[in-house]
Formats: structure tokens, sequence, C-alpha cells
């Protein structure tokens, strides 16, 4: 006999992943250039992207993986300097709230997310029901420093009240280091965002709030929910 369950299917935190991903190529503007994340939920949407690089122009890579990633699959990728328009940027996140605003970084490659994501005209966050959240600030804020001069940025950002820890072992693309910001509750991160970035050797920090989401695709065991700050 079969039986036939009513009740909804639970999706694994990576199933959630891969359907936020599939659902980001709708977003592809065919013919044209799309910028590319980095972290596991940008990695399964290279692999979907792979699917329709016939019908694209290429990529702009936000970090050295997704570089390799997008060529092992055939994409060519371009450099940021030489591409004039870049309809869209596909990212994940570590967490993002309903205006949109959100902690990146998790994967090191938040100045150069932050950078393509600047010069796209739309940005789509990919990310599981679990990213999504009331405040910000739960997942340590990872700001990338010059690294002469962490000792001083460590005690800036203990200043405004962060608990900053250096990410051991790890180098970002651009030959800086990470510390990772405990303990903020971030209640208004556009003023975060800006107060942290004007300590002098932060290259850049995990916030993008100035510059939020315009979409987000957030994986659930109901579907993939559309959300904008309009909501
Ligand atoms: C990398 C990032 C990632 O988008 C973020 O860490 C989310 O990663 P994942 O998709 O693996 O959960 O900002 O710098």
């Amino acid at each position: 006999m079969l039986i036939v369950s009513t009740r909804q299917k639970t999706m694994t935190q990576d199933e959630l992943k891969q359907a936020v991903a599939r659902a980001a190529l709708a977003y592809v503007v065919e013919g044209e250039l799309v910028g590319v994340g980095t972290g596991s939920t940008a990695r399964l949407f290279i692999e979907a992207l792979a699917g329709m690089k016939d019908r694209i122009a290429g990529a702009v890579a936000s970090s050295e993986d997704t570089k390799r990633r997008l060529e092992g699959h055939g994409i060519r990728v371009f450099e940021l300097n030489d591409v004039s328009s870049l309809p869209v940027y596909v990212d994940g996140a570590d967490e993002i709230n309903a205006e949109m605003h959100m902690i990146k970084g998790g994967g090191g490659a938040l100045t150069r997310e932050k950078i393509v994501a600047a010069v796209a005209g739309q940005f789509v966050c990919i990310v599981d029901g679990s990213k999504f959240v009331e405040v910000l600030g739960k997942f340590p804020l990872p700001v990338e420093v010059i690294p002469m001069a962490s000792a001083h940025v460590t005690r800036e950002l203990k200043e405004l009240g962060g608990a900053p820890v250096p990410r051991a072992g790890f180098v970002t693309d651009n030959g800086n280091l990470i510390l990772d910001v405990g303990g903020l509750q971030i209640l208004d991160p556009v003023d975060l965002e800006t107060r942290i970035n004007q300590i002098v050797g932060v290259v850049s920090n995990g916030l993008f709030a100035r510059r939020p989401a315009d979409v987000c695709l957030l994986g659930t065991s109901g579907g993939v929910r559309t959300l904008r700050a309009d909501d």
C-alpha cells in the first residue's frame, strides 16, 4: 500500500541552499555578465550557472576561489576593471534582516564582494532560512584589516563595544587579516558600517547596509520566498 504523507518534507540546509541557488538563475540576464559571490551557497549557484554558461557573456568573481570554480566550469571570468556594466550580483550571506542589511565575510571575501556588489545593478542574496534574523550581530562581524594596524583596529573596535578575535591562520585574497567581532547587537547597521569604515587600517567591514541586497531568495521548507526591503 502506498502511504502518501500530507506533511511537508523537512529539507536539509544544503537542500535549501540548492533551491535558492537554482532560483537565482531567473535573475541572470541572458547575454550579459553576472557577478558571483563566495561561499557554499555561491558554489551551488556556480554549479547551477554552468547549465546556462552558453547564454551568458561571462562572470565577474568576488574571490580567487570563485574565479577558479567558474573557470573550472568553462565560464569566462572578466576583471571588474574591464567591465562597464554588471546587471546582477548573486551571493550568500551570514545574516540578513528585513531591511536587506547583511553580515557577510564568513568566507573572508568581504572586500571583493563589496566592490563587485557596488558595481552591480541588482544584488540578489541567496540564503537558507536560518540566516534571516531580526537584529544583526549574533554572527561575529568580519573586519578586514591591514596587518600592521591590527592592534590599533582591535582597540578601536573594543571602544565600539565589540569583542574582536583575529581569524587564526587566515589571509585574505588581498593579503590582509580578518578580525571577527563578537558581542555586537547591531541596531543601526548603516551607522556601524560607516563608523568601522572610518577606523584607520580597516580595509572594509562585513556589514552590507549602505548597499543592501535588492532581493533575498530565502530557502524554507515551504519553498523559496522572495523578499524585498519594502515588503
Ligand atoms: C563569504 C561570504 C558568504 O556569502 C557567507 O559567509 C555565507 O556563506 P555560506 O553560503 O557558505 O553560508 O560572505 O565571504
